[in-house]
């Protein structure tokens, strides 16, 4: 039996939430399509201009300690399955959002070492702006901005001349470009 509330059905209500959930994670400045550098990724499907707010990184507010967990058992899927990924996304000192939700059109934009676009965090909202004016077509990227450490768990194939053949955040080449120094050098 359906409940109500206010003479509304409850069933209504649901699909009304479900609905404006669905509606904050699209975007009609872009689409989804199969990517050259990775799986999925996000194309726009118009010009748009240098700052423009493009879309939002929809997800679930949860705290760090809930984040640690969930990114650990998010990576250890993408180690077992080979093409799931992390969707963790650091919100604040205190919470993070999980956009691993079907709805979430940005957690298909990927990383790139020349990235087009980047994460505004706006109160409890992040919001994905475009870094420089970007034509119709162009994929969408950002940086990950994942960190040295696991460098070697995370090859790039972002293919733009600036590569650095790892997806690790940009204030870290310097670290990385040391290590891959040292590593190659122990090969050699
Ligand atoms: C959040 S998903 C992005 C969407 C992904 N393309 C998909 O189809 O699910 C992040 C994952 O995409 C892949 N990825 C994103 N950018 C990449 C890049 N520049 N080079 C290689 N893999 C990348 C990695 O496997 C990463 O863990
Ligand atoms: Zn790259």
């Amino acid at each position: 039996m359906i409940s109500r509330k206010k003479g509304v059905p409850q069933a209504q209500i649901l699909h009304r939430k479900l609905m404006e959930l669905w509606q904050r994670g699209q975007s009609e400045f872009c689409e989804v399509r199969g990517s050259e550098i990775h799986g999925r990724g996000v194309y726009a499907r118009c010009f748009i201009s240098r700052e423009k707010r493009i879309i939002e990184y929809v997800g679930e507010l949860i705290d760090k300690k809930m984040s640690e967990r969930r990114g650990l058992s998010q990576h250890a899927k993408s180690l077992k399955t080979g093409d799931a990924a992390v969707y963790i996304f650091t919100l604040s000192k205190n919470f993070d959002i999980d956009g691993n939700v079907p709805w979430n059109t940005a957690r298909l934009i990927n990383h790139s070492c020349a990235p087009n676009c980047e994460a505004w965090v706006e109160g409890r909202r992040i919001f994905i702006h475009a870094l420089r004016d970007i034509g119709p077509g162009e994929e969408l990227t950002f940086d990950y901005g994942f960190d040295v450490d696991t460098f070697e768990d995370h090859p790039c194939l972002c293919g733009t001349p600036e590569c650095v053949g790892y997806i690790v955040s940009r204030e870290q080449w310097p670290e990385l470009d040391a290590r891959v120094k040292a590593k190659n050098g122990k090969r050699g």
